[in-house]
């Protein structure tokens, strides 16, 4: 074999949607450099800049081998000036000057560890570091007006900051279970986002709750969150009511991407499981200069973030493929319904504008049946 031969072509769809992308991928040397120019494009919010340097990653990991060379990236779609002069850099240097000076920056470094409290956005993040604060820790001494959620994210830190694990999703999968059989017998709880698409950690687990009778579902939640609070497992929750009904601007056409359902974000008390408490329960809280609650070392329960959400069945299957991820992967769902199909996907709904009706969906597979895309199994929606 000829030793500097490029790997063939692959032909490669662009949008992320018509393509498998595994969990575990070859390129992340590469995808971890543009993934943080994504992020810090983020973090000054231009949107457009940061959805080029996802798109280029997503790309590298649906390859099915390791770049070695520039040959190795003709024909590949989405990848732009910017992110071939990365990757380039990175190939012959092993690293490269952009990421790394981003990386190092104190904008970036400070931007990432106010944006990792739970609660804060980008927007709250740079108007704090506008005036001066660098970490979570700076929040306390200056007094700065905390909503609920940023005092919860304040207080638990160094725990949604900590992995969680999947023997961790699981047994939470359990209490969910309980809680929704207890209050509305017959409900139907499927795991989705990270976790249903294989992954090992997560930063949180998210649920989506349904029941074969429409209608059952209404007003499930505070009765759910309830059981759960009654049985001390809740640090913190908030549940907002759904307002799909309500709105004005048509069901598939939501103000923002965000859906409509009846949800709740919180934070469960989860006892440790007995074989992390000997030993992993120090190295949650040792070692983090960003805790701001010191919780003693024999503490036998972590904070985990949770999120509920409710559907009605006839919604299901849309609100399964929309909660399933990845974020890039339902992006590019919704630009390939808008763009190539003239429809328009949500987590509620998919509107045919030609025919000017909507389409039903039992299934995953149904909704992408109606897009004309391949079926893709949600263990290869890591986009
Ligand atoms: N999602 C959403 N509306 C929100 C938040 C999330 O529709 N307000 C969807 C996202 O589009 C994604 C899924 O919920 O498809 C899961 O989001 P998230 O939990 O943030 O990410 P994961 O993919 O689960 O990854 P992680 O392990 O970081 O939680
Ligand atoms: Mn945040
Ligand atoms: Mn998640
Ligand atoms: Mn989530």
């Amino acid at each position: 074999p000829k030793p500097f031969e490029t790997t063939p072509a692959v032909k490669m769809k662009s949008y992320a949607c018509q393509r498998r992308t595994p969990l575990k991928h070859h390129n992340s040397f590469l995808t971890d450099a543009l993934e943080i120019l994504a992020q810090n494009a983020e973090f000054s919010e231009n949107e457009g800049r940061s959805v080029a340097f996802r798109r280029s990653a997503s790309v590298l990991k649906a390859l099915p081998h390791v770049v070695r060379s520039m040959g190795d990236l003709k024909d590949l779609p989405c990848l732009g000036e910017h992110s071939l002069r990365v990757i380039k850099e990175i190939l012959e240097d092993g690293t490269s000057s952009e990421v790394e000076s981003t990386r190092q920056s104190e904008q970036f470094q400070a931007m990432k560890a106010l944006t990792d409290v739970f609660g804060v956005g980008v927007r709250t993040a740079d108007r704090w570091f506008r005036e001066g604060l660098r970490s979570p820790l700076d929040l306390i001494p200056t007094g700065q007006k905390l909503n609920h959620a940023q005092q919860a994210g304040v207080k638990y830190y160094n725990d949604l900051n900590t992995p969680v694990t999947k023997k961790e999703a699981m047994v939470i999968s359990d209490i969910v279970e309980k809680a929704v059989k207890a209050v509305l017998p017959g409900a139907i709880i499927t795991l989705t986002g990270g976790f249903r698409r294989g992954k090992e950690l997560g930063h949180d687990v998210d649920f989506l709750i349904t029941h074969p009778e429409e209608g059952a579902e209404e007003r499930l939640m505070p009765k759910i969150v309830n059981w759960l609070d009654n049985q001390g497992l809740l640090l913190y929750q908030k549940t907002t009511r759904n307002s799909y009904l309500e709105s004005k601007d048509g069901p598939a056409r939501p103000a923002s991407n965000m859906d409509r359902f009846e949800r709740c974000f919180s934070i469960f008390k989860l006892e440790q499981l007995e074989s992390d408490t000997h030993t992993e329960t120090s190295s949650y809280n040792s070692g983090r200069a960003a805790g701001t609650e010191e919780r003693h070392a024999g503490s036998t329960w972590r904070a985990v973030r949770v999120d509920l959400v409710v559907s009605p069945y006839s919604q299901f299957a849309f609100a399964t493929l929309g909660w399933t991820g990845s974020k890039l992967f339902e992006r590019e769902l919704r630009r390939w319904a808008g763009q190539e199909k003239g429809m328009s996907l949500s987590s509620h709904a998919l509107y045919d504008s030609k025919q000017q009706r909507y389409l039903r969906a039992n299934s995953e597979e149904e909704i992408f049946a109606h897009l004309g895309l391949e079926y893709i199994p949600p263990s290869e929606r890591n986009a």
